[in-house]
């Protein structure tokens, strides 16, 4: 499906963000290894989640999505069951990365395999320190990616040095330390996010952190939980942006998730003389949520990078449209991990935003935006991945011509109701 986005006149309103990506996946995967029942609000019904759903499901855990909730009859950390076919991770690294460190401790063998997007993810980076740990897992093709292949083994408790920071890798190997013979900790480059060590504390498990390094002692008895999930702050992203930079706009933006290991937008707008404040802040499910209001803002250049990048990391590609608006020059740096994402965002950000006239130039860890050139429409391949079809549909509200967004359903991955979001708050 091919996309027009004509300019905007304007943003006004309130919209209510989706449930948080991350945390919808967690919420699966600890109620499916918890002993009782687990309740989910506002669950994200993105296609990532729903692979998440039928994987567990498919390895028999009996999971009810009533779109208003999600129940899930966990089985305790022991009762997941040997799927009768290959588990279908479709598009999404966390599924892929998070499930392999549980699939590493089961009794049992499983395949997995996503799509030509997934087939091409590194998982070399979960590999390593699995085997570490002692755990049976290939891939079955020689470049270290999907499909792979787990088999029973025995897991010890080791310390791995991440070279990457990445919640995924973090996240597979404490998961992993649920099933070791003694307690796993991993220490990262910079802090990732810490949906994991969070959550699966409220469920009942003993996760340490201090600093860059978190600690989980092996094999607890996790209790179903209720669990409310905040909105995800990388859908706020596109409002964000698109409330700053289209002239007379005032948004408000509902039950956003506020962690701080995942708020860098909100410190690189405000860093970039934004009209942004948070309202209403309180503690949802272990997690800080709020509200905020956003005014449009006349904003100057940054330079993003460092500790702050794996608190953004998804939203770089909407901080780099907002980039083009902002007056001088905006620097990107530290961000290589951008080229492993569902595309090769250093590459396919500034492909779109040369094509609508902006100076942007990659950098091998980023880019360079040089702002205030008026952008105007153009057609935009997504190359099927969701955060670039959203950041561009936000680019093309504020070009001159039509812009067109091509496969821009791939919005489905993360933000399924993204469009007609845009229609909703549209003066
Ligand atoms: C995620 C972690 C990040 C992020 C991804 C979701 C998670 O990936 O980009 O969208 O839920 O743990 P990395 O761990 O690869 O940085």
């Amino acid at each position: 499906m091919d996309m027009i986005i004509n300019k905007s006149k304007g943003l006004r309103g309130e919209l209510t963000i989706p449930g948080d990506k991350s945390i919808s996946h967690r919420a699966i995967m600890f109620g499916a290894l918890a002993n009782g029942t687990t309740r989910i609000t506002n669950f994200l019904q993105g296609a990532d989640c729903l692979s998440t759903i039928g994987c567990f499901q498919a390895m028999g855990i009996d999971i009810e999505n009533n779109i208003s909730d999600v129940m899930i009859h966990g089985k305790g950390l022991h009762g997941l069951q040997e799927a009768d076919h290959m588990l279908d991770v479709g598009n999404s690294g966390t599924t892929t990365r998070l499930i392999s460190g549980i699939l590493a401790g089961q009794n049992f063998s499983t395949t997995l395999n996503g799509d030509a997007s997934i087939q091409k993810r590194p998982m070399k980076r979960i590999m390593e320190p699995l085997s570490l740990m002692g755990a049976n897992i290939r891939s079955m093709k020689d470049n270290g990616c999907a499909p792979l292949e787990i088999h029973p083994s025995t897991l010890h408790g080791i310390h791995y040095n991440s070279p990457v920071a990445s919640a995924q890798v973090k996240s597979c190997v404490l998961l992993a330390g649920l099933y070791a013979d003694a307690p796993t900790s991993v220490t990262e480059p910079v802090l990732s996010r810490n949906h994991t060590e969070l959550m699966l504390n409220g469920f009942g498990a003993n996760v340490t952190s201090v600093g860059t390094t978190a600690m989980i002692q092996p094999n607890p008895t996790l209790i179903g939980q209720d669990i409310a999930v905040p909105g995800d702050i990388s859908s706020a992203a596109y409002w964000i942006v698109a409330g700053l930079a289209v002239p007379n706009s005032e948004l408000v933006l509902k039950n956003v998730g506020i962690n701080p290991t995942r708020d860098g937008i909100l410190r690189v707008v405000e860093a970039m003389g934004a009209d942004i404040k948070r309202e209403n802040v309180h503690t949802v499910s272990g997690e800080l949520v709020c509200d905020l209001i956003i005014k449009s803002s006349s904003l100057h250049g940054t330079t993003v990078g460092g500790e702050l990048i794996p608190t953004l990391i998804d939203e770089i590609p909407a901080i780099a449209v907002l980039a083009c608006f902002a007056e001088g020059e905006t620097i990107i740096k530290d961000a290589q991990e951008l080229k492993v994402k569902e595309s090769n965002r250093i590459d396919t950000v500034v492909e779109g935003l040369r094509a609508m006239g902006a100076d942007a130039t990659a950098t091998d860890d980023g880019m360079i935006i040089h702002g205030g050139r008026q952008l105007h429409g153009a057609v935009i391949d997504s190359h099927l991945d969701h955060r670039i079809a959203m950041s561009f549909a936000i680019a093309g509200l504020l070009c001159d011509e039509p812009t067109t967004i091509l496969s821009a359903d791939s919005v489905a991955i993360s933000y399924p109701d993204f469009y007609e979001s845009i229609t909703k708050i549209s003066v």
